[in-house]
């Protein structure tokens, strides 16, 4: 099958923007790069920065920064990540009432300018954030799709390599439900090339990796005080995109709208699905056991919650 590399705009020339766009380029993942952002010079600037990077990654396209969406026009996939980060005093609350009104004006920019993409949205809080997306976009729900379990699953997969002393790569594991405290961790389907878990780690030694885990954005954002990560997360959003750029119909943990999937309708939620060029082409459902149904229940009532916040 050929490989379709086509036109990737980034929102948001942040922290997060600038390590998908990075990513993009080190991973030639597109023939045409955009990174747009609010404030002058500095999506043209990096976007400069970048493009020299070219004799060093072999990265053959060409990529622009920009303040005008109009440039964005016709691309492919667009990946979301403007908004604000929660400052000192501001409850998680106010963080979600301003990123929706960022989110929306966001939205109709990108549905002007290119109304067949499909959207990857990053901003937090993810969960609702998306939502927004699909309800201001009116996209249908294939076009329309969350980031995070794809971050959430590398962070599990990157601490049980660790306890277990294995390569990474060779961990398979999956992390569904919200982005938050009670995203869930699976333990019974994770495994090291096909080995289980279960029979590699005690079950102390897996429940703090869960726990590690669902406190992971926590962890680093202790560490940096001022930020949260942005490496991981803007390589989360590249793999998702990449996957529908190039129609590689990857299966990876994404928020997806769900109509009856796993019982649950009406919210996105983090479940496995694949990828390709027409967006989330499935969902991957599958029996879940009576504690990951509870689990995931949790996340359901916290993700309406978020929901219920932005009033649409
Ligand atoms: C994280 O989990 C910032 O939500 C992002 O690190």
């Amino acid at each position: 099958m050929a490989i379709s590399k086509k036109k990737l705009s980034i929102v948001g020339a942040g922290a997060v923007g600038t390590a998908a766009a990075q990513w993009a380029v080190s991973r030639n993942a597109a023939d045409e790069i955009v990174l747009v952002d609010v404030i002058e010079g500095v999506p043209q600037g990096k976007a400069l920065d970048l493009s020299q990077a070219a004799p060093l990654c072999g990265f053959t396209g060409k990529i622009t920064g920009t303040n005008d969406y109009s440039d964005t026009k016709d691309s492919d996939v667009v990946i979301i990540t403007a908004g604000l980060a929660r400052k000192p005093g501001m409850s998680r609350d106010d963080l979600l009432a301003k990123n929706v009104e960022i989110i929306k004006d966001v939205t109709e920019n990108i549905c002007r300018n290119s109304p067949q993409a499909v959207i990857v949205v990053v901003t937090n809080p993810i969960d609702a954030m998306v939502y927004t997306v699909f309800k201001v976009s009116g996209f249908p729900k294939n076009r329309v799709v969350g980031m995070a379990g794809v971050l959430d699953s590398a962070r599990y997969r990157t601490f049980l390599a660790q306890a277990i002393g294995v390569a990474p790569k060779d961990v398979t594991a999956l992390v569904m439900g919200i982005h938050g405290d009670n995203m869930l961790p699976l333990t019974r389907l994770a495994s090291v090339a096909g080995v289980p878990i279960e029979d590699l780690l005690s079950k102390e030694e897996i429940h703090r990796i869960v726990k590690r885990t669902q406190q992971g954005g926590g962890e680093i954002v202790k560490y940096l005080k001022t930020g949260s990560a942005f490496s991981t997360p803007g390589l989360a959003a590249m793999e998702m995109a990449q996957s529908i750029l190039e129609d590689q119909k990857r299966i990876l943990p994404c928020a997806a709208y769900l109509e009856g999937e796993f019982g649950i309708s009406g919210v996105f939620l983090g479940v496995p699905v694949i990828l390709g060029r027409r967006g989330v082409e499935k969902v991957l459902e599958f029996p879940l056991t009576d504690d990951e149904k509870k689990a995931i229940a949790l996340s359901v009532e916290a993700v309406k919650k978020q929901v219920a916040a932005t009033g649409l």
